[in-house]
């Protein structure tokens, strides 16, 4: 197949040879430009990090619209839902823990998000080869907020593999997103330990990534946890939003990827209800004078979509044995956890919420599932195992900062 490969010169470059190597000033070396000059800010970036200015080699990069000759990219519409379904199915996460996931009903956001999607499609035979999310919002990401683009559920069908469509994928998604949100827009994509050919696509357009988080499944409880002596523990009201959401801003305010919550938005995300019941919940345990002292926020996810494991490392195969986190059908419902925070010196109620919610909704999930910074004061709560079943999920971003790494990561999916 022959590839219609259009060479686009970072304008930094102009009238350099590739590969020469010049000193540029961090500003010239900003993020702004078109994709091409990301590329060659990332490639700078990996190799001299100095402070004040960087010393950079002049690569030149492919910017193209069509993939290959007869491949090409387009939003995705309502239309595409089966064939995106088919795609997926037909091509696991291929990171350490192997997974496919079934769509029973689709969203186009999530209350404060919104998607789009984009497919490379063979115009030669209508077929989808390639799929990709788009997800807008805004977090806190080094100290301020900002607005996000999330690139997600990217697949490429494994007969068109290594032949530049996630690549495409990624520079379309990220041109969208600067159309949409500007150029501040911190781009990030999350990516599991082990999955090397994401990583090697997120390397031609990330500028930084960030210290790994850890994701833990966790079974539901399948008898009633001992009732705590001294703390309440219940779902939110509508009084309880102001105190929540300064609760979460306070525990996350220098965390980056922290979703920003407000009483308001906080109020949009529990009435949202794309699957004819709310699928989002609070949970909160009070001391006896009704002061909040831990929170939690819970999705389910299982409500809305279904995770199926199809490939577990060894080890963690042998510890499910024993465990029981993956269910013998290997298909993961799960309750996914955001948002856990306690009040300092409150832990004690904190495990009493966590160990609550994995008993009260234990019919309506096979697990819990939370991603968190190793760092974090809530992982001694989960009781966390060396040979409790885990991945690890790193962040790569495309930022004019980058990352810190003495902060704390919250990642968004
Ligand atoms: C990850 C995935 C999307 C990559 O798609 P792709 O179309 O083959 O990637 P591209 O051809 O655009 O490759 C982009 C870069 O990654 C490199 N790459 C891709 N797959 C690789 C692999 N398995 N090993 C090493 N490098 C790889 C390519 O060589 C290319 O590098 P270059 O830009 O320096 O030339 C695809 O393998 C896939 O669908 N995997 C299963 C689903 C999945 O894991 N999705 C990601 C979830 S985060």
């Amino acid at each position: 197949m022959g590839v219609a490969r259009q060479v686009d010169k970072p304008r930094a470059c102009e009238g350099r040879a590739e590969g020469q190597v010049e000193a540029v000033p961090r500003t010239r070396a900003g993020l702004r430009g078109p994709v091409g000059r990301l590329a060659y800010y990332t490639r700078a970036r990996e190799r001299f990090p100095r402070r004040g200015f960087r010393v950079a080699i002049c690569t030149y990069v492919e910017r193209t619209a069509a993939i290959h000759d007869g491949l090409q990219l387009r939003p995705a519409g309502a239309e595409d839902d089966e064939a995106i379904e088919r795609l997926g199915a037909a091509a696991a996460d291929g990171g350490a823990i192997g997974f496919r996931i079934h769509t029973h009903v689709r969203t186009s956001g999530t209350a404060l998000t919104h998607f789009s999607s984009v497919v490379a499609e063979d115009i030669r035979n209508g077929e989808l080869v390639g799929s990709a999310r788009l997800t807008l919002g805004r977090f806190r990401y080094e100290g301020a907020e900002r607005p996000y683009a999330l690139l997600g559920a990217l697949v490429v069908h494994p007969s068109h593999r290594r032949q530049g469509v996630a690549r495409a994928l990624a520079r379309w998604r990220i041109e969208r997103a600067e159309q949409l949100a500007g150029p501040n827009v911190v781009v990030v994509a999350d990516i599991q330990r082990g999955n090397v050919g994401s990583m090697a696509a997120a390397r031609r357009w990330a500028t930084a990534f960030s210290m790994p988080a850890i994701s833990v499944p966790v079974p539901m409880l399948s008898h009633p946890p001992r009732a705590p002596k001294g703390v309440e523990l219940r779902a939110v009201s509508g009084e309880d939003l102001p105190e929540v959401a300064a609760g979460v801003t306070e525990a996350t305010q220098e965390y980056n990827f922290a979703r920003i919550w407000s009483p308001k938005t906080l109020e949009q995300w529990l009435q949202w209800v794309p699957a004819g019941e709310p699928v989002n919940h609070y949970r909160v345990a009070t001391s006896p004078s009704g002061a909040i002292l831990a929170g939690l926020a819970v999705r389910e996810e299982g409500l809305l979509r279904t995770m199926e494991v199809v490939r577990m490392p060894a080890a963690i195969r042998l510890a499910n044995s024993v465990l029981r986190v993956v269910p013998k059908d290997r298909m993961l419902r799960n309750l996914s956890v955001e948002h856990f925070w306690f009040l300092p010196g409150q832990r004690e109620a904190a495990t009493a919420l966590w160990q609550d919610t994995r008993w009260s909704f234990r019919e309506r999930a096979s697990n819990m599932l939370i991603t968190l910074d190793p760092r974090s004061p809530v992982l001694p709560v989960l009781d966390v195992k060396a040979w409790t079943p885990k991945t690890s999920i790193t962040t790569a971003v495309r930022a004019d900062l980058p990352p810190r790494e003495d902060r704390l990561v919250a990642p968004l999916e």
